[in-house]
């Protein structure tokens, strides 16, 4: 590259001789000349290699435009001696993108269900199910809700199916606690355009994996999440672990998430990653955008930590086991939600 030309330049000009010795004052001249443009060669190239780290640094963290916040955490970031490779850019716009991996042994260890456990697995990313204006409508369903609790840590989620709801250090039920007010707060097509989002994130999914949509069923947790930069108060705040969605829910068998916030530009941090032997392999959050992949362990995650901004999420899970199977949640379910409001377990599949 340009680099290599203006070293070996340098090189070039420091250890040719000066030649025939002509007027000594010419001479001087010539020097003073070679050492500023000797200078000048290696400022530009310093200047260069620091831009380019510089570049390099701000996709990675996505910096806001106003810099580095004060107290950057670094852990949740991946560190730059590993292998990343970038599955989906938050600037692109993925129609259709699947990579098939081996499954995993962990669906032998559970009752097998003819046109829906996974035969072939894999993930997926595409931009091309939900629009970047139903994103930001169920967002705003999300604000909404998680405006009436909010964990002390990190981490809040709303499980609008069980009514969970995070309150500083512990769950409520939102159906309990809010009773018919709960109709002040949502409307009936809050909850149909969720419906309808779940369903054709339902198809597509069926879709890639060959499998029949009617032949899976939702399950539990599904819930929005909304993640910041303040510190974990309670291990249900702690989202950055690596984890298998099957291993800690056992009727997982495909998972998905759907993108309310982008990434670098809402938040820092925060990005979706595969944990592979050979290399990590991260899913950049882009409003609308749906990632999704069997639970097993083929498809070992976690997330990275939110460095800075907000990063709103819907975790949307299947099962095809029937027993496992979880109904749409209704408006007028009141305080006479079927589910308790229990908590979630401590792995959240996010
Ligand atoms: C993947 O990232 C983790 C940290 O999150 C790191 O420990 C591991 O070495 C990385 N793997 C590769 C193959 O780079
Ligand atoms: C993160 O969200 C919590 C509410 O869950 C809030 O108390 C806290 O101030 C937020 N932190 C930042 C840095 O915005």
């Amino acid at each position: 590259g340009p680099g290599t030309e203006s070293c070996v330049l340098v090189t070039r000009v420091l250890c040719s001789e000066p030649g025939a010795r002509k007027g000594r004052v010419q001479q001087d001249a010539r020097g003073r000349w070679l050492k500023a443009a000797i200078l000048l060669l290696l400022l530009s190239a310093a200047a260069g290699g620091g831009l380019v780290a510089w570049n390099r640094l701000r996709s990675q963290d996505g910096i806001p435009e106003g810099g580095i916040p004060a107290d950057g955490v670094t852990e949740g970031g991946i560190p730059a001696d590993g292998v990343t490779e970038v599955l989906a850019h938050r600037s692109d716009h993925l129609q259709d993108k699947f990579v098939q991996v081996p499954c995993s042994e962990d669906y032998e260890s559970h009752q097998r269900f003819a046109g829906c456990t996974p035969r072939k697995c894999g993930r997926g990313v595409t931009d091309a199910v939900i629009t970047r204006e139903e994103a930001e409508r169920i967002r705003r369903i999300a604000e909404r809700g998680l405006s009436l609790g909010g964990s002390d840590g990190g981490a809040s989620i709303l499980d609008l199916h069980s009514g969970a709801l995070s309150l500083g250090k512990h769950f409520v039920n939102l159906y309990r606690y809010f009773g018919d007010k709960i109709q002040d707060i949502f409307t009936e097509d809050d909850f149909a355009l969720y419906r309808d989002v779940r369903q054709r994130i339902q198809q597509r999914i069926a879709q890639v994996f060959g499998i029949s949509s009617s032949a899976m069923y939702l399950t539990k947790p599904t819930f929005f999440s909304r993640m910041n930069s303040t510190g974990a108060k309670t291990t249900h705040d702690e989202y950055w672990h690596p984890h298998v969605d099957k291993v800690t829910y056992g009727s997982f068998d495909y998972t998905s998430l759907l993108y309310l916030s982008d990434y670098s530009k809402d938040f820092g941090g925060g990005r979706f990653v595969f944990m592979d032997a050979d290399s990590n392999k991260t899913v950049e959050p882009r409003a609308g955008r749906v990632s999704f992949f069997t639970s097993g362990s083929e498809n070992l995650h976690r997330v990275e930590r939110v460095r800075w901004g907000t990063r709103f999420a819907i975790t949307i899970s299947f099962t095809c086991d029937p027993q496992h199977r979880i109904a749409d949640p209704q408006l007028s379910w009141g305080d006479r939600s079927p589910a308790g409001g229990e908590e979630p377990g401590r792995k959240l599949p996010l």
